[in-house]
Order: structure tokens, then sequence, then C-alpha cells
């Protein structure tokens, strides 16, 4: 990477324009199939403006500084690192959530699961007073269902206590926290004896071989323990379904993100375990996604 000058020998300015083709090329070398994004999204950030504005601003001469700042940035998403943990958020149901590696970057197949509890309640099938997020990380399910059911108090679990403290910053933002109550603890037993009207999860369901074969932005950077179930992938589900079984009222819903492999299995270990009304629903591109059951 050499663009840190102003000018080239030749005294051609490196504006905003060149900075962005430059940066999308390089980044697509270095293996980026979202290099053109990945770089308007890390120039806006450093020059700490909306990425639209980018386009009104392809003449102007960043200065020296900003240059400085992009070239670390993009020095690291070119080594691997994804972007929304360079620079520090993800949106996820067109709400801003912070993001840390000790966080999974939310994933926008997780936002059927809000769509799901939403439909329960639009089709009255559930009138939650309390739902339990399990696996929060980021705290995007509890605090995405706080803005959008302003009635309904929140319990949000996770494993990992430093995850716990990244969502708890997220509920504050979004000014939910005072109905969200983050708990730290293995699945529902931070839930102690208390009863809910929903549990929502989206827990580790990747196999331990399936990590293996994931992209090295993954691999390298995000949580493991946010990924990996075990050697088939259904080994958290096989202790949450049952569980969350003896946490929700009589009528309670589970709904639960998985992968299009693991759903049909997903649905017959609910109705093993006493669920009803277990169906399979599709995310955005007809793909099984979220498996949902009534107890
Ligand atoms: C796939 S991530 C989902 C995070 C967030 N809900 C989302 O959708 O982006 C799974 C989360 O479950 C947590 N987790 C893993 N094992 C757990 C366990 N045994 N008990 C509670 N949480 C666990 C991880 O720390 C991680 O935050």
């Amino acid at each position: 990477m050499s663009q840190a000058n102003s000018s080239d020998a030749d005294g051609q300015i490196w504006n905003i324009g060149r900075l962005i083709n430059w940066t999308s090329q390089y980044l697509t070398e270095s293996g980026s199939d979202s290099a053109r994004l990945d770089t308007e999204v890390l120039l806006s950030e450093v020059l700490g403006c909306e990425r639209i504005m980018l386009y009104t601003r392809f003449e102007e001469d960043p200065g020296d500084n900003v240059r400085a700042k992009f070239r670390e940035l993009v020095k690291q998403r070119a080594a691997g690192c994804p972007v929304a943990y360079l620079v520090g958020h993800k949106e996820f149901f067109s709400l801003k959530f912070k993001v840390t590696t000790d966080t999974l970057i939310p994933r926008p197949d997780t936002e059927d699961i809000v769509q799901n509890v939403l439909d329960l309640t639009k089709g009255n099938l559930v009138e939650p007073n309390a739902i339990a997020d399990i696996g929060t990380g980021s705290g995007i399910l509890a605090v995405t269902l706080a803005r959008e059911l302003p009635q309904v108090q929140f319990v949000a679990s996770d494993i990992s206590d430093a995850a716990l403290t990244v969502a708890r910053d997220n509920a504050a933002f979004h000014a939910v926290a005072d109905r969200i109550e983050f708990r730290c603890g293995d699945l529902c037993t931070p839930l102690e004896n208390q009863a809910f009207d929903v549990i929502v999860s989206n827990p580790p369901y990747v196999s331990e071989a399936e990590f293996e074969q994931c992209d090295r932005t993954v691999k390298e950077f995000e949580p493991r323990q946010a990924l990996v179930a075990g050697p088939t992938g259904l080994e958290i589900y096989q202790r949450l379904v049952p569980e969350a079984k003896d946490r929700l009222h009589p009528n309670g819903w589970l709904v639960l993100e998985t992968s299009p492999m693991l759903a049909e299995s997903l649905k017959q270990l609910l109705a093993e375990q006493g669920y009803r009304n277990v169906d399979i629903k599709p995310d955005h591109s007809g793909n099984p996604r979220v498996v949902i059951g009534q107890i």
C-alpha cells in the first residue's frame, strides 16, 4: 500500500474518488467480495460522514491524517478483519448496534426471528409480558424486540460476560435498558424459576467440520464460542429445547434460528419434546431458517 502522500510524483492528488477506486481494487485483490462497499464504509467512518455523502466529495483532498487512519483500517481489512469490527458497529433491523470481537456480528438472517415474534403477536397467537433471549451476544434480539414491544419485560442471557457488557451498552443506547435484565450463565440456567411467554434464541449451530470450512474472516476473527455447537451442530439445541420447555408459560412459544441443513432435525426435536404447532419458517431468500413451537 503506497497511497499515503497527498499526491503522486506526477502531481495527481489522492482525493476521495481516487482513494475509493484504488482501495476497492486493492481489497478485491486481497480477497474481499464486497471491496467497494468495504472501502466506502471504512472511508466514511474515518471522515465521520454518511456513506452516501462520499459521492458529493470525490474531488476533495481528505488530508494526511484521514489518509493515515484510513490506510491502517484498510491494512487490517486486507488481513481479513471484518469491517464491522473495524468500525465497531453493525446495522440490524435498521438499528445501529455496537459490536466487538467478543460478540458475533449480527447477520441479516437473524432479523427473521424478530419478524416471527412480531407475526405471533400480530396474529394474537401470544400477548407477551415477558420474553427471554438466550445467547444474546450483542443484544440485538432483546433490544430490537424491546423497541418493537414497549410493554414487554426481557431477560437476556449469555455465557460470555464480555458479550453482555456490549449488550448492556446497546440496550442503553437504544433506551431500553430499564426493561432488559442481562444475566450471565449457561443456556436457561440464568432464567432461574421465572416463566416466559416467548423464548428466542440464535444459539451456536455450526458443526466443527463446517467451522473449518468457514471463511477466514469468520474463523480467525469471530468468537468460536458464538458459532460452534459441537460435532453435529445440534448439540446446543439438544440441551436448550428441553430446558426452554420448563421456562415457558402454558401456550408460550420457542422461536429458534437455525441453518437450512438442520431445520428438519430441529423440528423433529421440538416435536419429540412435546412442543405443539411446530413449524419451519423461511428467511427472505426462501430458505428454512426459523423453527417455532408452542408448549
Ligand atoms: C450465534 S451467537 C448469537 C448472538 C446474537 N443473539 C445474534 O443473533 O447475533 C450465539 C451466542 O450464544 C452464546 N453462547 C454460546 N454458548 C452458550 C451457552 N452454553 N449458554 C449461553 N450462551 C451461550 C455465545 O456467547 C454467543 O453470544
